[in-house]
């Protein structure tokens, strides 16, 4: 509501103001300038901060296989004592399959000793999310002892323990089998929790205990959770990087990211410790894992799902340097590159080919249309120059279509920057990913950072800024309006650059108000609700209003990079026909600007404007008013080519023309 009022009394000054004394900003609306890539504003996706496992992938049972280092996390036993030796309810033991090749190694067996005294519940990740009127699928791998007859009792309980649901199944036979059975919500609840209770007398062995809403995107079995991927899909993204991050790299190389590893049955993934499970003191998860159950198919299902082109980014044989910094030797380095191939094959495959059938056995026969690749996420020195040159030699002998994404290392700047940057330039580099997670001055005073590229060298992937409103991972951090309307600063200078910038994702995307390592964050959830922060709003507002190419702007003869703390790009889009200037007041008064529009096109006067903005700079949305921070469009009525318009304090401010047909 306050931004309603704030942009009427600017709408009226947009309508009455007229041109002031100063400089106009003149749009060359006849000159069209760089095109503007596709995949000019995207997503970068990492499981930290419970993005996948607890976010993103919707399964609601923590440890479902019983595969944490402790096979009893999130699990608590019900009417016995943990440590006692006379339990007369039941226990339960975790066995080990013999066979030592198993990518599930552990399961649980229950040994009931009375009946319906004794049970297990799963605590989800911190709690689950339970709405009402919801079918909620339960599965679960059971075997029953020769002899036996237990039946297990399914509950859903609210966080003050009533049964909000319940089900039951009863396993027949000694053969593992999948049962599965359903429970509508009768309540709503943030926390609850589910209870199998064993009834009958004997042994069960149980593995796979899974709980899905059955609401997920697109009402998938074993899918996404539908708010999330909404959010991701409003920002029409041009494309998805998957899987991260560091996690590609793993804190060691054995926990590296291993896309075979993710596909094919989900009892078959092998579940691995997150690596974000202990990276900071300050926020311990120990009960963080990836299962995977949002793994590589899945991940080219969601892009294909959202219109973004997918952009894997895969392991080049070195750990994380801030870690162990293991490096694989690079006469051992085949394997690492041939997973590249196959991913490839993976992807875009024909049936006939060793990896194209896996994926068409797994649902999808037509080709994931893979366009680019990435080699290694941070890495730096000459270590990592030399394994990439290795991946560029074998990817481009065999695909020679497909563009490599390469990174100049952790910083924008510096010692590590400008070695790498200097090297993969001198081997042509296709496109370069360069991370900035610097304070907000940074960004406003970063906005030409890309004016004096070399237009004729590798494009530019922004993948991975984000303003830091106390320090980078200060766990104080917080998502704030000054830091997104530093970002869109300096998005307006990776506009303007489109001939060099061709790819940009803020990041980390999302976290569990609950379990989350890293902030600021793009999208913030709990296990019912979400909510896209003012850096949201920006990304969304630059994505969704991207343009087909650059149309020069400038202030007397000048590209408008700061002066009056002003910031602006502008951008043609041929689709619809506009024109879509975006402008930054970083002021904290209102500006009137007069707008030119030169040029022969005629245009339609009922043009729009959309405003982004806050009464202090330290605003950030939550749970609880989720959309504080918003845009909100009004109609402008234009008389001419030449218009005023007022900007807000601290705004950005997305002025759309249409041309007259
Ligand atoms: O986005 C969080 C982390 O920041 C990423 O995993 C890494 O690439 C960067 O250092």
């Amino acid at each position: 509501m306050r931004n309603r009022i704030l942009l009427f009394a600017f709408g009226l000054l947009s309508l009455t103001s007229f041109a002031q004394p100063n400089q106009p900003l003149v749009v060359k609306i006849d000159r069209p300038a760089a095109e503007i890539a596709p995949t000019m504003w995207g997503i970068f996706f990492e499981d930290i901060n419970f993005a996948a496992d607890g976010g993103l992938y919707a399964e609601l049972v923590k440890n479902r296989s019983f595969e944490f280092y402790k096979p009893l996390m999130g699990w608590k036993e019900e009417g016995s004592e943990r440590f006692s030796m006379n339990s007369q309810s039941g226990y339960t033991t975790i066995i080990i399959r013999g066979d030592g090749t198993s990518s599930n190694p552990r399961f649980a067996r229950v040994n009931v000793l009375a009946d319906q005294g004794y049970g297990l519940s799963n605590e989800g990740f911190r709690g689950m999310g339970i709405k009402q009127g919801i079918d909620y699928r339960f599965s679960i791998m059971a075997s029953q002892h020769s002899g036996g007859n237990v039946s297990v009792r399914i509950e859903l309980k609210d966080e003050k323990g009533n049964v909000i649901g319940s089900s039951r199944i009863s396993p027949a036979g000694t053969e593992w089998k999948k049962y599965s059975t359903s429970l509508k919500a009768s309540a709503t609840s943030t926390k609850s929790s589910l209870t199998l209770w064993f009834e009958g007398r004997g042994t069960l062995d149980i593995d796979m205990v899974s709980l899905f809403p059955g609401d997920t995107w697109k009402n998938r079995p074993g899918g996404l959770r539908a708010d999330l991927v909404q959010l991701l899909a409003d920002m029409k993204p041009g494309f998805l990087r998957f899987p991260g991050g560091c996690i590609v790299e793993g804190h060691e190389l054995a926990t590296r990211y291993q896309w075979k590893k993710t596909i094919g049955n989900v009892e078959d993934r092998e579940v691995m410790i997150n690596r974000w499970n202990r990276e900071f003191t300050h926020r311990p998860t120990p009960d963080y894992f990836q299962s995977f159950g949002l793994g590589f198919f899945e991940y080219f299902q969601l892009a294909e799902d959202i219109g973004a082109e997918p952009l894997p980014i895969l392991s080049c044989g070195l750990a994380c340097q801030f870690n162990s910094a293991e490096v694989v030797p690079l006469d051992q380095l085949d394997p690492y590159i041939q997973d590249a191939l196959d991913l490839i094959e993976f992807a875009n495959g024909p049936a006939e080919s060793q990896w194209g059938k896996v994926r068409i056995a797994m649902g999808h026969p037509e080709p994931f249309n893979l366009k680019m690749i990435g080699v290694g996420n941070e890495q730096w020195g000459p270590q990592y120059i030399e394994r990439y040159a290795l991946f560029v030699k074998a990817i481009k002998a065999k695909y020679p279509s497909i563009k490599i994404v390469t990174s100049t290392g952790p910083f924008p700047d510096g010692e590590l920057f400008d070695y790498a940057n200097a090297e993969l330039r001198a081997m042509n580099a296709e496109i370069i990913d360069e991370h900035y997670y610097r304070e907000p001055n940074w960004f406003f005073e970063n906005t030409k950072r890309y004016d004096n590229y070399d237009r004729n060298g590798p494009k530019i992937f922004a993948g991975e800024y984000a303003a830091q409103s106390v320090a980078t991972v200060s766990p104080d951090n917080k998502n704030n309006w000054l830091c997104a309307l530093s970002e869109a600063a300096f998005m307006t200078g990776l506009e303007r650059n489109a001939e060099v910038v061709t790819m940009c994702s803020y990041a980390p995307l999302f976290a569990h108000v609950d379990g989350w390592q890293w902030t600021p964050d793009l999208i913030w959830f709990d296990n019912l609700r979400s909510y896209g922060t003012p850096n949201y709003y920006v990304q969304k507002l630059f994505a969704t209003n991207k343009g087909t190419y650059v149309l020069p702007l400038a202030m007397g003869n000048a590209s408008i990079t700061g002066q009056d703390k002003l910031y602006a790009s502008s951008v043609f889009d041929k689709v619809n026909n506009e024109i879509i200037i975006k402008i930054v007041n970083a002021s904290d008064k209102p500006q009137v600007k007069e707008i030119a529009l030169e040029g022969k096109a005629k245009i339609n006067p009922k043009a729009s404007l959309i405003v982004l903005t806050s009464e202090s700079m330290d605003t950030v949305n939550s749970l609880d008013d989720p959309k504080r921070i918003s845009p909100v469009e009004q109609p402008l009525n234009l008389k001419g080519k030449k218009f005023g318009v007022t900007l807000a304090p601290a705004s950005l401010s997305v002025v759309k023309v249409r041309l007259a047909k």
